[in-house]
């Protein structure tokens, strides 16, 4: 899957697209220059000796909705989680603007304005919204009433029934939650692990309605979906991660007409449903 051979000529040498080509350890290493968040040929994994994420290269500028799409099991949550300072870096950098980060611990990261979403478990069920929010700022619990102010704005919703206890409120609902308690720390950069997975089609695009409204408050969105074609519709720019590395990158608009991420992974009637 890795070697898509779009482009063969006469000699039977494939070219790389442009999408494949920004994909390169070479082109990484031109794009990223100003990135916000930039990880740089990492290696990582769970188990000795087994790399889950190998080579991986990946950045978001200061303001973007950056998407990151694959199949199942390329490493998406893994890569999420290894900016998050969740597991060891074994080889490679992970930088936050000109800081290196690498393998810094998630506590220390929330305070440098990274918040974290993950897929599961990313509510207290027992606890209200607003205790779930509380449990969002316990580090800097002064700034709790102008922090509920600005995430009441974005998700007026969760002002409206900060009484009730999450495990009591809808799928699309807790992921409101969730967001809000990471937005409660002032993050500048934001990574969400598939927010619309398990949820209706109605509440799905309440999510990435969402997503762009949180991103349009200045934070930068990075965005794990397995929902593509939807994450390639509201992202800027777009990764596909395949086999621990990433193997094109591009605008989202460019992936979603790319002929090789069609084939391999939106599916072959991808580009008759679409008008755009
Ligand atoms: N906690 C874990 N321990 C061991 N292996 C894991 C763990 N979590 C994920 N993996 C393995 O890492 C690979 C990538 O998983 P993941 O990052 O969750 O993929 P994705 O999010 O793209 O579906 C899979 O082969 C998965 O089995
Ligand atoms: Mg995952």
């Amino acid at each position: 899957m890795r070697h898509h051979e779009r482009d063969v000529d006469a000699t039977g040498a494939t070219t790389p697209s442009a999408a494949q080509l920004a994909a390169s350890p070479q082109g990484h290493q031109r794009n990223a220059v100003d990135a916000l968040l930039r990880a740089d040929d990492i290696t990582a994994g769970y188990l000795p000796g087994i790399n889950i994420l190998e080579g991986c290269n990946f950045y978001a500028d200061d303001g973007e909705i950056v998407g990151i799409i694959g199949p199942n099991g390329a490493g998406k949550s893994t890569l999420l989680k290894t900016l998050f300072g969740l597991i060891p870096v074994r080889h490679g950098s992970v930088t936050l603007r000109d800081q290196d980060i690498t393998s810094a611990p998630a506590h220390v990261l929330v305070t440098k304005g990274v918040g974290y979403v993950p897929q599961t478990q990313n509510v207290f069920a027992s606890l209200t919204i607003e205790e779930n929010l509380e449990m969002g700022i316990y580090l800097k619990p002064r700034k709790f009433n102008e922090r509920m102010a600005f995430v009441s704005e974005v998700f007026p919703l969760l002002a409206e029934r900060r009484k009730v206890k999450a495990g009591a409120l809808s799928g699309g609902e807790r992921q409101m939650v969730a967001m809000g308690r990471a937005l409660m720390m002032e993050p500048s950069v934001l990574l969400l692990d598939e927010p619309s997975a398990g949820l209706s089609p109605m509440f799905q695009d309440q999510v990435f309605i969402q997503i762009k409204k949180v991103n349009a408050t200045g934070v930068t969105v990075i965005l794990v979906e397995q929902n593509a074609r939807r994450c390639l519709q509201i992202c800027d720019r777009g990764y596909v991660l395949d086999q621990g590395r990433n193997a094109y990158t591009d605008t989202g608009q460019n992936l979603r007409h790319d002929p090789a991420v069609i084939e391999l992974y939106l599916g072959t009637l991808a580009g008759r449903s679409e008008k755009q």
